[in-house]
């Protein structure tokens, strides 16, 4: 006997999409009260759709067609997007991306971290310069001479001619890959990248990393005593702040990345290579707790619970908190409420148009 959930797969439903989850899928109520996931859909839309998996509390559902349309649906101008698993909103205008990822910010903070408006309030979106053009890297997957990205929710390659969010350089690095017959011998991944020489981590959008510089560096203002750099790569934050801080101190687990940190570096900027765990209390043991700011601006997984214990224990003055990852920041900027800090506000910037990631920059004052 299937059960109640398993008997739901292959029915249709008339539904109005309630809200745009992080990741990109619409939400949608049955008749019967059941959730439904289903991508491709806007806010307020009304679509028929189609079950086709089921989870214990809730169903996954495909696009049939769209009853309602929403105000702010587009034509995508990618002939792959909707099989293709890399972009999720090519069918909303950009204004209304932006609506949303401001939306689901400030929906993780509270689901996740259980902080209200209040505890962390977001403040609006920064938008990309570039809404499509703009990556300066993307990584493609070989197999049987095709490269491409995955599909949605599958490891199946969809084969692609170009990409619509990667800058030109890239796109053209893309097509001398596809004309190059060699690779057909080769599977596997390729990153295709604008700058070649780059070996360590660069922040993949420039366009909007300016914007995301800009609000730091606002944040910062005057400067101080000193500046902590946890997870610094090759010091993209301190060679554009060094100026206002007495010392800077960067650290970085890649040797690749310190090295370039270190080449340029100044009289009072030091770098430091390991895991930012081991590393940050020495650091902060050494600084002055009342003029430091310190900057973290981990990988996806956030903070490990040793690092927000340690700041929470030495207490720097000023943290900014740069996040690729929603979840892992509510938890963190949770911790870090735990451990005696106030969050002033939580600002997201938007790296990735069309996609469903969400980048955000959050400001906290010691107690
Ligand atoms: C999101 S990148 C940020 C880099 C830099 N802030 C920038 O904008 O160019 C995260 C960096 O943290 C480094 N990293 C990740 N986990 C680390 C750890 N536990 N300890 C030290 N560095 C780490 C990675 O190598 C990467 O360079």
């Amino acid at each position: 006997m299937p059960t109640a959930q398993a008997s739901a797969i292959g029915t249709r439903h008339r539904v109005k999409i309630a809200d745009v989850a992080f990741g990109g899928d619409g939400v949608a109520r049955l008749d019967d009260g059941r959730v439904a996931f289903v991508p491709l859909v806007g806010l307020g839309e009304e679509v028929t759709i189609e079950i086709v998996a089921a989870r214990k509390n809730f169903l996954h559902a495909k696009l049939v067609s769209i009853e309602v349309p929403s105000p702010d649906r587009v034509q995508p101008p990618c002939v792959v997007y909707g099989r293709c698993g890399g972009c999720a909103y090519q069918h909303l205008s950009y204004p209304a991306q932006l609506a949303l990822k401001e939306r689901q910010l400030a929906a993780t903070l509270r689901r996740v971290g259980h902080l209200t408006a209040e505890d962390a309030p977001v403040r609006p979106i920064v938008a990309s310069p570039r809404e499509f053009e703009y990556r300066n890297r993307i990584t493609v997957h070989l197999a049987n001479g095709a490269a491409g990205f995955h599909a949605a929710g599958s490891n199946k390659l969809v084969e692609i001619a170009r990409c619509e969010i990667a800058e030109p350089a890239v796109n053209e690095a893309l097509a001398a890959l596809a004309a190059n017959r060699r690779r057909k011998r080769e599977d596997g991944h390729r990153t295709l990248r604008a700058d070649r020489t780059r070996r360590f981590f660069h922040q993949a959008n420039d366009f909007a990393a300016a914007e995301l510089m800009r609000v730091v560096s606002e944040l910062v203002g005057a400067g101080g005593a000193s500046l902590v750099d946890a997870y610094c790569g090759a010091g993209w934050f301190i060679k554009e702040l060094r100026g206002r801080f007495a010392q800077c101190l960067g650290l970085e687990w890649d040797r690749y990345a310190v090295e370039e940190a270190r080449k340029d570096a100044l009289d009072h900027e030091r770098y430091l290579e390991g895991d930012v765990a081991l590393l940050l209390p020495e650091a902060l043991a050494n600084v002055s707790k009342t003029d430091t700011t310190l900057i973290l601006d981990p990988p996806a997984e956030g903070l490990a619970a040793a690092v927000s214990d340690e700041i929470s224990h030495a207490q720097p003055q000023r943290v900014i908190y740069v996040s690729c990852h929603p979840a892992t920041l509510a938890r963190d900027l949770a911790r870090l409420k735990r451990g005696g800090y106030k969050i002033e506000h939580v600002t997201p910037v938007d790296m990735f148009p069309q996609t469903a990631e969400i980048e955000a920059v959050a400001f906290l004052t010691a107690r």
